[in-house]
């Protein structure tokens, strides 16, 4: 079969990874790939957000399937404009993209159908969500729209909150996406993410993963794209993954059903694990970066076949199946990262890192540039690795990341951290959904 990759990160370097694996890929395209990505793929210099290029790209190289990576191109309708032409494509519809692509349809949607989320009014006037964001005492204020991660604004008091809703709704920091908003009640807990394949009818679970979206250490500094990840997650216990399927997955398919709306992709809910059990902070229309990574190296099945499955509805007949290892994934970034940085950096020590048992070096933000593979993005690497447990993927993925060098490399000493002292402290712990 002929694959057709869409998009250019360190997600996307994972899925054609682990695509190429398949004994049935006989041809990998990316476009428009990176670095990385050029190893297992022909890389082709189109746009992840050009939909009407790379619906030429698809005339030409003709593929059996397209894998899109990236949200953008899902909310713009990238899967529904290849179907119309006769090709197969992994992802959502336009329509049920909305769940990613307005928070407001999906807060909606938790609330018709029982779903557990925060406490939440959405408003299009300044001064009405003024108002209900003093009525809380710490809250969060979020851009309705796609605002690249970035428009949502964690507020400590009535001053913070007034002055994030000026910013976004007057001010239109995040353009159109911030002309209705959402303010919900702050939650504190701890962060999980889960995937799961979706056809409609049907759901398959990944393990549990967790990012750091925070660029510091101990979770200090601005928020980023996600500086690493860890998979499984010792906090999520057998019984919030089944609070997930029971509160989260099986609602969401009923839910979906009841309103025409057919979801055939990877859904990917970001959870804040409460005192009162999990609850949704957010619905993703798209496998999470760098979640991929970790999840794509645990993933012991084929992907083609998973992915196919999901797209043929016939995800009911289908098991993933997954190595009992834990995975750790630890973003190396440009120095300024999440500011602004520069590009063009020579990488060095990729061979090196690579020659260690267990790890694989995912690229995001990179290129090749005369003979040399260059930095061209904030997040550059995904320096990940397998291990039989936390501990030891986490020291096989810091030795790795040690070995590889550019100017203003910087990333986090704590991924997987904290989850060894909750391990320390829970003699016994077994994964369940492996
Ligand atoms: P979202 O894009 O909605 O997932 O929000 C991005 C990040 O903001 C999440 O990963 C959380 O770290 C934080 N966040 C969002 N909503 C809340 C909330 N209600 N309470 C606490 N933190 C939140
Ligand atoms: N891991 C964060 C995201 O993919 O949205």
């Amino acid at each position: 079969m002929k694959l057709l990759v869409i998009g250019g990160g360190g997600r996307e370097h994972a899925l054609a990874w682990k695509l190429a694996r398949s004994p049935r890929v006989k041809k990998l395209y990316a476009a428009p790939g990176n670095a990385g990505i050029a190893q297992v793929a022909e890389c082709r210099p189109v746009g992840a957000e050009d939909l009407p290029a790379l619906l030429a790209l698809a005339g030409e190289i003709k593929p059996d399937l397209t894998v899109v990576g990236p949200d953008n191109p899902l909310a713009l309708g990238i899967v529904d404009l290849f179907e119309k032409n006769g090709l197969r494509a992994f992802g959502p519809s336009a329509s049920a993209a909305r769940f990613e692509a307005s928070k407001i349809f999906s807060k909606q949607f938790m609330q018709r159908h029982g779903i557990p989320t925060a406490r939440f009014g959405n408003f299009s006037s300044s001064v009405e969500a003024k108002a209900f964001a003093a009525s809380l005492s710490a809250c969060v204020v979020k851009a309705d729209g796609l605002a690249l991660g970035k428009g949502v604004i964690i507020c400590r008091s009535p001053e913070e909150s007034a002055a994030a809703i000026t910013q976004m709704m007057e001010k239109k920091i995040f353009g159109a996406a911030g002309e209705r908003v959402i303010v919900e009640e702050f939650m504190q807990g701890e962060e999980a993410s889960i995937h799961a394949l979706l056809d409609g009818k049907s759901y398959r679970l990944f393990p549990s993963s967790q990012d750091n979206k925070r660029v510091g250490d101990n979770d200090t500094g601005p928020n980023t794209g996600g500086m690493g990840t860890i998979s499984p997650v010792p906090q999520v216990s057998a019984a919030i993954m089944k609070a997930a399927e029971e509160q989260v997955l099986k609602p969401f398919l009923r839910g979906c059903a009841a309103e025409g709306i057919e979801y055939r992709g990877l859904l990917y809910p970001g959870l804040m694990l409460t005192p009162d059990g999990p609850k949704v902070l957010e619905f993703n229309a798209r496998f999470g970066d760098p979640e991929t990574q970790v999840l794509m190296m645990r993933l012991d099945s084929d992907l083609l076949d998973a992915l196919e499955a999901v797209v043929d509805r016939r995800l009911a007949d289908t098991t993933l199946r997954f190595k009992r290892d834990a995975a750790v994934c630890v973003v190396m970034a440009s120095g300024g990262y999440p500011g602004d940085y520069a590009k063009g950096k020579p990488i060095h020590g990729l061979e090196d890192a690579a020659k260690l048992e267990g790890v694989q070096v995912f690229h995001a933000g990179t290129k090749r540039s005369d003979g040399d593979i260059v930095t061209s993005g904030g997040r550059v690497l995904g320096v990940t690795a397998l291990g039989s447990d936390l501990k030891a993927a986490r020291e096989r993925a810091y030795e790795a990341a040690a070995r590889i060098r550019f100017d203003g490399a910087h990333y986090r000493k704590d991924i997987g951290a904290r989850a060894l002292k909750v391990l320390a402290s829970t003699p016994g712990w077994v994964e369940t959904t492996a």
